[in-house]
Protein backbone atom coordinates (compact mmCIF):
# COMPACT_ATOMS: atom_id res chain seq x y z
CA UNK A 1 0.00 0.00 0.00
CA UNK A 2 1.41 3.29 -0.92
CA UNK A 3 1.09 6.94 0.77
CA UNK A 4 -2.32 8.01 -0.25
CA UNK A 5 -4.76 11.08 1.15
CA UNK A 6 -8.42 10.68 0.95
CA UNK A 7 -10.62 13.83 1.13
CA UNK A 8 -14.54 13.79 0.64
CA UNK A 9 -15.52 16.90 2.44
CA UNK A 10 -19.54 16.25 0.85
CA UNK A 11 -22.04 16.11 3.36
CA UNK A 12 -24.70 13.47 1.84
CA UNK A 13 -28.54 13.47 2.13
CA UNK A 14 -29.87 10.49 0.63
CA UNK A 15 -33.30 9.03 0.46
CA UNK A 16 -36.93 9.30 -0.73
CA UNK A 17 -37.79 13.30 -1.07
CA UNK A 18 -34.28 14.71 0.50
CA UNK A 19 -34.43 17.40 -2.03
CA UNK A 20 -37.02 19.05 0.46
CA UNK A 21 -33.75 19.92 1.92
CA UNK A 22 -32.25 21.59 -0.31
CA UNK A 23 -32.45 25.20 0.97
CA UNK A 24 -32.00 24.16 4.79
CA UNK A 25 -28.34 22.67 3.48
CA UNK A 26 -27.91 25.64 1.14
CA UNK A 27 -28.55 28.12 3.18
CA UNK A 28 -26.31 26.02 6.68
CA UNK A 29 -23.57 26.45 3.98
CA UNK A 30 -23.55 30.24 4.01
CA UNK A 31 -25.58 30.88 0.83
CA UNK A 32 -27.70 34.21 0.49
CA UNK A 33 -28.06 34.19 -3.32
CA UNK A 34 -27.93 30.69 -5.38
CA UNK A 35 -27.81 30.17 -9.10
CA UNK A 36 -30.13 27.25 -9.95
CA UNK A 37 -28.17 25.27 -12.71
CA UNK A 38 -30.09 22.52 -14.49
CA UNK A 39 -30.29 20.94 -18.33
CA UNK A 40 -32.58 20.66 -21.12
CA UNK A 41 -35.93 19.66 -19.66
CA UNK A 42 -36.24 16.73 -17.68
CA UNK A 43 -35.96 18.65 -14.24
CA UNK A 44 -38.27 21.09 -15.13
CA UNK A 45 -40.70 18.96 -16.43
CA UNK A 46 -40.80 16.67 -13.80
CA UNK A 47 -41.67 19.81 -11.21
CA UNK A 48 -38.15 19.67 -9.38
CA UNK A 49 -37.12 22.80 -10.09
CA UNK A 50 -40.09 24.35 -8.60
CA UNK A 51 -39.86 21.96 -5.60
CA UNK A 52 -36.13 23.88 -5.06
CA UNK A 53 -37.01 27.08 -5.71
CA UNK A 54 -39.77 26.19 -2.88
CA UNK A 55 -36.86 24.69 -0.98
CA UNK A 56 -35.27 27.84 -0.84
CA UNK A 57 -37.60 30.30 -0.50
CA UNK A 58 -38.53 28.59 2.56
CA UNK A 59 -34.91 28.78 3.71
CA UNK A 60 -34.55 32.65 2.68
CA UNK A 61 -31.89 31.90 0.20
CA UNK A 62 -32.33 34.30 -2.57
CA UNK A 63 -31.87 32.90 -6.26
CA UNK A 64 -31.73 33.10 -9.85
CA UNK A 65 -31.57 30.40 -12.83
CA UNK A 66 -30.12 29.30 -15.35
CA UNK A 67 -30.98 26.10 -17.55
CA UNK A 68 -29.56 24.51 -21.14
CA UNK A 69 -26.92 22.66 -20.38
CA UNK A 70 -26.38 19.85 -22.40
CA UNK A 71 -24.64 16.59 -22.03
CA UNK A 72 -21.00 16.74 -22.63
CA UNK A 73 -21.94 20.43 -21.43
CA UNK A 74 -20.29 23.56 -23.15
CA UNK A 75 -17.79 26.39 -22.82
CA UNK A 76 -20.60 28.90 -23.95
CA UNK A 77 -22.97 28.09 -21.26
CA UNK A 78 -19.78 28.40 -18.72
CA UNK A 79 -19.63 31.92 -19.84
CA UNK A 80 -22.92 32.79 -19.73
CA UNK A 81 -23.57 31.70 -16.10
CA UNK A 82 -20.51 32.99 -15.30
CA UNK A 83 -21.51 36.50 -16.27
CA UNK A 84 -25.24 35.87 -14.66
CA UNK A 85 -23.72 34.95 -11.03
CA UNK A 86 -21.41 38.50 -11.15
CA UNK A 87 -23.83 40.70 -12.06
CA UNK A 88 -26.62 39.15 -9.98
CA UNK A 89 -24.32 39.15 -7.02
CA UNK A 90 -24.34 35.01 -6.64
CA UNK A 91 -22.55 33.39 -3.98
CA UNK A 92 -23.90 29.97 -4.43
CA UNK A 93 -24.27 27.41 -6.90
CA UNK A 94 -26.94 25.02 -6.67
CA UNK A 95 -26.41 21.86 -9.62
CA UNK A 96 -30.02 20.49 -10.39
CA UNK A 97 -28.96 17.18 -12.95
CA UNK A 98 -25.93 15.21 -13.43
CA UNK A 99 -22.44 15.28 -14.44
CA UNK A 100 -22.98 17.76 -17.19
CA UNK A 101 -24.86 19.83 -14.95
CA UNK A 102 -22.71 19.39 -11.61
CA UNK A 103 -19.43 19.92 -13.99
CA UNK A 104 -20.86 23.31 -15.39
CA UNK A 105 -21.65 24.60 -12.10
CA UNK A 106 -18.01 23.52 -11.01
CA UNK A 107 -16.54 26.05 -14.13
CA UNK A 108 -19.29 28.75 -13.35
CA UNK A 109 -17.85 28.80 -9.44
CA UNK A 110 -14.20 28.60 -10.91
CA UNK A 111 -14.80 31.49 -13.51
CA UNK A 112 -17.20 33.47 -11.19
CA UNK A 113 -14.55 33.50 -8.23
CA UNK A 114 -11.76 34.57 -10.81
CA UNK A 115 -13.28 37.09 -12.44
CA UNK A 116 -10.36 38.18 -13.91
CA UNK A 117 -9.42 35.04 -15.49
CA UNK A 118 -10.66 33.26 -18.71
CA UNK A 119 -11.64 29.99 -17.26
CA UNK A 120 -10.41 28.27 -20.02
CA UNK A 121 -7.16 28.25 -18.72
CA UNK A 122 -7.74 25.95 -15.84
CA UNK A 123 -9.13 23.51 -18.56
CA UNK A 124 -6.49 23.80 -21.61
CA UNK A 125 -3.85 21.21 -22.53
CA UNK A 126 -0.82 23.56 -21.31
CA UNK A 127 -2.33 23.55 -18.01
CA UNK A 128 -1.99 27.32 -17.91
CA UNK A 129 -3.26 28.12 -14.92
CA UNK A 130 -4.63 26.43 -11.34
CA UNK A 131 -7.40 27.50 -9.49
CA UNK A 132 -7.17 29.70 -6.21
CA UNK A 133 -10.78 30.24 -5.54
CA UNK A 134 -14.54 28.22 -6.62
CA UNK A 135 -17.78 29.60 -5.41
CA UNK A 136 -19.75 27.12 -3.39
CA UNK A 137 -21.87 24.31 -4.75
CA UNK A 138 -24.44 21.83 -4.02
CA UNK A 139 -25.88 18.94 -6.20
CA UNK A 140 -29.48 17.79 -6.16
CA UNK A 141 -28.57 14.61 -8.13
CA UNK A 142 -30.90 13.43 -10.63
CA UNK A 143 -28.75 10.54 -12.71
CA UNK A 144 -26.46 8.04 -11.17
CA UNK A 145 -23.70 7.91 -12.94
CA UNK A 146 -20.43 10.21 -13.45
CA UNK A 147 -19.74 11.10 -9.58
CA UNK A 148 -19.34 14.47 -10.19
CA UNK A 149 -21.33 15.08 -6.70
CA UNK A 150 -18.54 14.11 -4.26
CA UNK A 151 -15.83 14.19 -6.94
CA UNK A 152 -12.98 17.33 -7.22
CA UNK A 153 -13.55 16.77 -10.93
CA UNK A 154 -14.94 19.14 -13.98
CA UNK A 155 -15.02 17.98 -17.72
CA UNK A 156 -16.19 20.69 -20.38
CA UNK A 157 -16.73 20.98 -24.14
CA UNK A 158 -15.43 23.79 -25.98
CA UNK A 159 -17.61 23.95 -28.74
CA UNK A 160 -15.79 25.83 -31.04
CA UNK A 161 -12.78 23.83 -31.07
CA UNK A 162 -14.52 20.01 -30.02
CA UNK A 163 -12.18 20.35 -27.11
CA UNK A 164 -13.37 18.22 -24.11
CA UNK A 165 -11.12 18.58 -21.06
CA UNK A 166 -11.20 18.32 -17.53
CA UNK A 167 -10.22 20.45 -14.86
CA UNK A 168 -8.94 18.98 -11.18
CA UNK A 169 -9.05 20.33 -7.47
CA UNK A 170 -10.66 19.68 -4.03
CA UNK A 171 -12.20 23.38 -4.55
CA UNK A 172 -14.94 22.39 -6.79
CA UNK A 173 -16.00 19.40 -4.64
CA UNK A 174 -19.56 20.03 -3.74
CA UNK A 175 -20.27 20.95 0.12
CA UNK A 176 -23.08 18.92 -0.20
CA UNK A 177 -25.21 16.48 -2.18
CA UNK A 178 -28.63 16.09 -2.42
CA UNK A 179 -29.88 12.02 -3.61
CA UNK A 180 -33.04 10.96 -3.98
CA UNK A 181 -32.84 7.45 -6.32
CA UNK A 182 -36.61 8.27 -7.23
CA UNK A 183 -35.54 11.18 -9.20
CA UNK A 184 -33.98 8.54 -11.22
CA UNK A 185 -36.75 6.61 -12.06
CA UNK A 186 -37.85 9.17 -15.14
CA UNK A 187 -34.45 8.74 -16.80
CA UNK A 188 -34.43 6.39 -19.93
CA UNK A 189 -33.14 2.90 -19.85
CA UNK A 190 -30.59 3.91 -22.08
CA UNK A 191 -29.41 7.10 -19.64
CA UNK A 192 -29.74 4.69 -16.45
CA UNK A 193 -27.43 1.93 -18.40
CA UNK A 194 -24.68 4.48 -19.92
CA UNK A 195 -24.49 5.63 -15.68
CA UNK A 196 -23.93 2.37 -14.70
CA UNK A 197 -20.94 1.64 -17.24
CA UNK A 198 -19.64 5.05 -16.44
CA UNK A 199 -19.87 4.29 -12.75
CA UNK A 200 -18.09 0.26 -13.11
CA UNK A 201 -15.39 2.69 -15.54
CA UNK A 202 -14.39 4.71 -12.64
CA UNK A 203 -13.59 2.05 -10.42
CA UNK A 204 -12.07 -0.39 -12.90
CA UNK A 205 -9.84 2.66 -13.83
CA UNK A 206 -8.72 2.52 -10.43
CA UNK A 207 -8.22 -0.95 -10.48
CA UNK A 208 -5.81 -1.30 -13.25
CA UNK A 209 -2.80 0.52 -11.94
CA UNK A 210 0.92 0.25 -11.64
CA UNK A 211 1.49 -0.45 -7.75
CA UNK A 212 0.09 -3.80 -7.49
CA UNK A 213 -2.52 -6.11 -5.39
CA UNK A 214 -4.44 -4.61 -2.12
CA UNK A 215 -6.84 -6.36 0.55
CA UNK A 216 -9.02 -3.53 1.73
CA UNK A 217 -9.33 -1.44 -1.35
CA UNK A 218 -9.76 -4.50 -3.75
CA UNK A 219 -12.73 -6.08 -1.67
CA UNK A 220 -15.09 -2.72 -1.38
CA UNK A 221 -13.90 -2.58 -5.68
CA UNK A 222 -15.24 -6.08 -6.45
CA UNK A 223 -18.20 -5.20 -4.25
CA UNK A 224 -18.83 -2.17 -5.59
CA UNK A 225 -18.78 -3.72 -8.81
CA UNK A 226 -20.64 -6.57 -8.57
CA UNK A 227 -23.30 -4.54 -7.14
CA UNK A 228 -23.64 -2.18 -9.81
CA UNK A 229 -23.53 -5.11 -12.51
CA UNK A 230 -26.29 -6.79 -10.25
CA UNK A 231 -28.53 -3.66 -9.99
CA UNK A 232 -27.74 -2.55 -13.47
CA UNK A 233 -29.61 -5.66 -14.81
CA UNK A 234 -32.43 -5.42 -12.47
CA UNK A 235 -33.24 -1.72 -13.68
CA UNK A 236 -33.29 -2.96 -17.50
CA UNK A 237 -36.47 -5.39 -16.13
CA UNK A 238 -37.52 -3.30 -13.47
CA UNK A 239 -36.51 0.09 -14.02
CA UNK A 240 -39.13 1.33 -11.01
CA UNK A 241 -37.35 -0.52 -7.93
CA UNK A 242 -36.51 1.54 -5.52
CA UNK A 243 -33.65 -0.74 -3.74
CA UNK A 244 -31.72 -0.96 -7.38
CA UNK A 245 -32.07 2.70 -8.26
CA UNK A 246 -30.53 3.51 -4.05
CA UNK A 247 -27.71 0.82 -4.93
CA UNK A 248 -26.44 2.30 -8.00
CA UNK A 249 -26.96 5.65 -6.96
CA UNK A 250 -24.40 5.59 -3.84
CA UNK A 251 -22.45 3.08 -5.77
CA UNK A 252 -22.02 6.69 -8.26
CA UNK A 253 -20.62 8.43 -5.69
CA UNK A 254 -18.61 5.72 -3.69
CA UNK A 255 -16.84 5.01 -7.20
CA UNK A 256 -15.26 8.52 -8.18
CA UNK A 257 -14.64 10.12 -4.45
CA UNK A 258 -11.32 8.30 -4.31
CA UNK A 259 -12.50 5.36 -1.79
CA UNK A 260 -11.69 2.43 -4.65
CA UNK A 261 -8.45 3.71 -5.34
CA UNK A 262 -7.10 4.26 -1.21
CA UNK A 263 -3.34 3.26 -1.40
CA UNK A 264 -2.73 2.41 -5.05
CA UNK A 265 -1.15 5.28 -7.94
CA UNK A 266 -4.81 6.10 -8.35
CA UNK A 267 -5.31 3.57 -11.50
CA UNK A 268 -4.49 3.53 -15.21
CA UNK A 269 -7.32 6.01 -16.72
CA UNK A 270 -6.64 5.70 -20.22
CA UNK A 271 -9.83 4.25 -21.63
CA UNK A 272 -11.40 7.77 -20.19
CA UNK A 273 -9.36 9.59 -22.13
CA UNK A 274 -9.81 7.93 -25.41
CA UNK A 275 -13.47 8.62 -24.74
CA UNK A 276 -13.21 11.85 -24.13
CA UNK A 277 -12.01 12.80 -27.41
CA UNK A 278 -14.98 10.47 -28.80
CA UNK A 279 -17.05 12.88 -26.47
CA UNK A 280 -15.67 15.81 -27.71
CA UNK A 281 -16.07 14.98 -31.43
CA UNK A 282 -19.05 12.73 -31.83
CA UNK A 283 -20.71 13.81 -28.71
CA UNK A 284 -21.55 10.37 -27.74
CA UNK A 285 -23.15 9.52 -24.23
CA UNK A 286 -20.20 9.30 -21.55
CA UNK A 287 -20.53 5.82 -20.19
CA UNK A 288 -21.24 4.08 -23.53
CA UNK A 289 -18.62 5.70 -25.18
CA UNK A 290 -16.29 4.14 -22.26
CA UNK A 291 -18.12 0.54 -22.82
CA UNK A 292 -17.46 0.44 -26.62
CA UNK A 293 -13.64 0.94 -25.97
CA UNK A 294 -12.84 -0.49 -23.23
CA UNK A 295 -12.23 -4.33 -24.67
CA UNK A 296 -10.20 -2.56 -27.16
CA UNK A 297 -7.90 -1.39 -24.71
CA UNK A 298 -7.83 -4.27 -22.36
CA UNK A 299 -6.88 -6.70 -25.24
CA UNK A 300 -4.28 -4.32 -25.95
CA UNK A 301 -2.73 -3.77 -22.61
CA UNK A 302 -3.50 -6.83 -21.42
CA UNK A 303 -0.07 -8.15 -22.17
CA UNK A 304 1.67 -5.95 -19.32
CA UNK A 305 -0.05 -7.13 -16.43
CA UNK A 306 -1.84 -10.82 -17.38
CA UNK A 307 -2.23 -11.38 -13.39
CA UNK A 308 -3.94 -8.02 -12.55
CA UNK A 309 -6.21 -8.96 -15.29
CA UNK A 310 -6.84 -12.42 -14.00
CA UNK A 311 -7.58 -10.87 -10.81
CA UNK A 312 -10.46 -8.94 -11.95
CA UNK A 313 -11.87 -11.98 -14.15
CA UNK A 314 -12.03 -14.03 -10.67
CA UNK A 315 -13.34 -11.03 -8.30
CA UNK A 316 -15.39 -9.58 -9.97
CA UNK A 317 -16.82 -11.34 -12.89
CA UNK A 318 -16.89 -14.82 -11.50
CA UNK A 319 -14.52 -16.01 -14.06
CA UNK A 320 -13.36 -19.83 -12.96
CA UNK A 321 -9.42 -19.59 -13.24
CA UNK A 322 -7.79 -21.36 -16.37
CA UNK A 323 -4.40 -23.03 -16.96
CA UNK A 324 -2.87 -19.63 -17.34
CA UNK A 325 -3.37 -15.86 -16.15
CA UNK A 326 -3.56 -14.67 -19.44
CA UNK A 327 -6.19 -16.81 -20.04
CA UNK A 328 -8.43 -16.30 -17.39
CA UNK A 329 -7.84 -12.74 -18.34
CA UNK A 330 -9.27 -13.16 -21.75
CA UNK A 331 -12.15 -15.03 -20.05
CA UNK A 332 -12.78 -11.60 -17.65
CA UNK A 333 -12.87 -9.46 -20.60
CA UNK A 334 -15.12 -11.43 -22.51
CA UNK A 335 -17.30 -11.40 -19.55
CA UNK A 336 -17.50 -8.10 -19.18
CA UNK A 337 -18.53 -7.50 -22.85
CA UNK A 338 -21.06 -10.20 -22.44
CA UNK A 339 -22.13 -7.85 -19.47
CA UNK A 340 -22.53 -4.77 -21.39
CA UNK A 341 -24.45 -6.46 -24.18
CA UNK A 342 -26.91 -8.01 -21.58
CA UNK A 343 -27.92 -4.61 -20.62
CA UNK A 344 -27.80 -2.63 -24.15
CA UNK A 345 -24.45 -1.17 -24.14
CA UNK A 346 -21.90 -0.92 -26.64
CA UNK A 347 -18.55 -3.29 -27.13
CA UNK A 348 -17.56 -1.16 -30.02
CA UNK A 349 -17.96 1.56 -32.54
CA UNK A 350 -20.09 0.62 -34.79
CA UNK A 351 -22.50 -0.08 -31.93
CA UNK A 352 -22.05 3.18 -30.39
CA UNK A 353 -23.07 4.62 -33.58
CA UNK A 354 -19.94 6.45 -34.94
CA UNK A 355 -17.35 5.49 -37.51
CA UNK A 356 -14.55 7.61 -37.22
CA UNK A 357 -12.57 8.59 -41.07
CA UNK A 358 -8.69 7.33 -40.17
CA UNK A 359 -7.63 11.05 -40.29
CA UNK A 360 -10.32 11.73 -37.41
CA UNK A 361 -8.62 8.57 -35.73
CA UNK A 362 -5.14 10.13 -36.29
CA UNK A 363 -6.51 13.70 -34.67
CA UNK A 364 -8.47 11.73 -31.72
CA UNK A 365 -4.84 9.89 -30.59
CA UNK A 366 -2.65 12.69 -31.05
CA UNK A 367 -5.43 14.85 -29.00
CA UNK A 368 -5.83 11.97 -26.01
CA UNK A 369 -2.08 11.52 -25.97
CA UNK A 370 -1.19 15.62 -25.95
CA UNK A 371 -3.64 15.10 -22.48
CA UNK A 372 -0.55 13.30 -20.82
CA UNK A 373 2.30 15.61 -22.57
CA UNK A 374 2.76 12.55 -25.25
CA UNK A 375 1.53 9.28 -23.36
CA UNK A 376 -1.52 8.25 -21.34
CA UNK A 377 -2.43 5.47 -19.06
CA UNK A 378 -0.33 3.54 -16.63
CA UNK A 379 -0.45 -0.29 -16.68
CA UNK A 380 1.19 0.15 -20.42
CA UNK A 381 2.71 3.92 -21.39
CA UNK A 382 0.37 4.40 -24.15
CA UNK A 383 1.53 6.81 -27.27
CA UNK A 384 -0.66 8.72 -30.30
CA UNK A 385 0.15 5.44 -32.01
CA UNK A 386 -0.89 2.85 -29.43
CA UNK A 387 -4.19 4.87 -28.80
CA UNK A 388 -4.59 4.95 -32.40
CA UNK A 389 -4.17 1.29 -32.61
CA UNK A 390 -7.09 0.95 -29.89
CA UNK A 391 -9.50 2.88 -32.07
CA UNK A 392 -9.24 0.86 -34.65
CA UNK A 393 -9.38 -2.57 -33.09
CA UNK A 394 -12.73 -0.80 -31.38
CA UNK A 395 -14.31 0.21 -34.70
O1 LIG B 1 -30.84 17.78 -19.87
P1 LIG B 1 -31.89 16.91 -19.29
O2 LIG B 1 -33.22 17.13 -19.90
O3 LIG B 1 -31.92 16.95 -17.79
O4 LIG B 1 -31.53 15.40 -19.73
C1 LIG B 1 -30.44 14.70 -19.19
C2 LIG B 1 -29.38 14.38 -20.24
O5 LIG B 1 -29.94 14.33 -21.53
C3 LIG B 1 -30.91 13.33 -18.79
N1 LIG B 1 -31.41 13.24 -17.43
C4 LIG B 1 -30.73 13.52 -16.29
N2 LIG B 1 -31.49 13.23 -15.23
C5 LIG B 1 -32.68 12.78 -15.70
C6 LIG B 1 -32.63 12.79 -17.11
N3 LIG B 1 -33.66 12.39 -17.88
C7 LIG B 1 -34.76 11.96 -17.25
N4 LIG B 1 -34.87 11.90 -15.91
C8 LIG B 1 -33.85 12.29 -15.10
N5 LIG B 1 -33.96 12.20 -13.77
O6 LIG B 1 -29.78 12.50 -18.88
C9 LIG B 1 -28.93 12.98 -19.91
C10 LIG B 1 -27.50 12.86 -19.47
O7 LIG B 1 -27.20 13.77 -18.43
P2 LIG B 1 -25.69 14.04 -18.03
O8 LIG B 1 -25.66 15.02 -16.93
O9 LIG B 1 -24.92 14.36 -19.27
O10 LIG B 1 -25.23 12.60 -17.53
P3 LIG B 1 -23.99 12.13 -16.68
O11 LIG B 1 -24.26 12.26 -15.24
O12 LIG B 1 -23.65 10.82 -17.24
O13 LIG B 1 -22.81 13.18 -17.00
C11 LIG B 1 -22.00 13.02 -18.12
C12 LIG B 1 -20.92 14.09 -18.13
O14 LIG B 1 -20.09 13.99 -16.95
C13 LIG B 1 -18.71 13.88 -17.37
C14 LIG B 1 -18.82 13.19 -18.70
O15 LIG B 1 -17.64 13.29 -19.44
C15 LIG B 1 -20.00 13.91 -19.32
O16 LIG B 1 -19.60 15.16 -19.84
N6 LIG B 1 -17.93 13.22 -16.32
C16 LIG B 1 -17.70 13.92 -15.20
C17 LIG B 1 -16.92 13.41 -14.18
C18 LIG B 1 -16.66 14.20 -12.96
N7 LIG B 1 -17.01 15.48 -12.95
O17 LIG B 1 -16.09 13.70 -11.97
C19 LIG B 1 -16.29 12.09 -14.26
C20 LIG B 1 -16.78 11.25 -15.39
O18 LIG B 1 -15.80 10.33 -15.74
C21 LIG B 1 -17.23 11.99 -16.60
O19 LIG B 1 -16.14 12.28 -17.46
ZN1 LIG C 1 -16.54 8.58 -16.32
Amino acid sequence: MINFEYYTPTKIAFGRGVESRTGELARAFGAHKALIHYGGKSALASGLIGRIKASLDAAGVAHVELGGVVPNPHLGKVREGIELAKREGVDFLIAVGGGSVIDSAKAIGYGAAEPDHDVWELYDDAGTRRPAKCLPIGAVLTIAAAGSEMSNSSVITDEKTGLKRSCKSDLSRPRFAVMDPELTVTLPDFQTQSGCADILMHTMERWFNASGTLELTDAIAAGLMKTVMKNARILRDHPDCYEARAEVMWASSLSHNGLTGCGSDGGDWAVHKIEHELGGMFDVTHGAGLAAVWGSWARYVLPECPKRFAEFAVQVMGVAPAESDEATARAGIEAVEAYYRSVGMPTNLRELGVTPTEQQIVRMAESAASVGGGRIGVVRKLDANDIAAIYRAAL
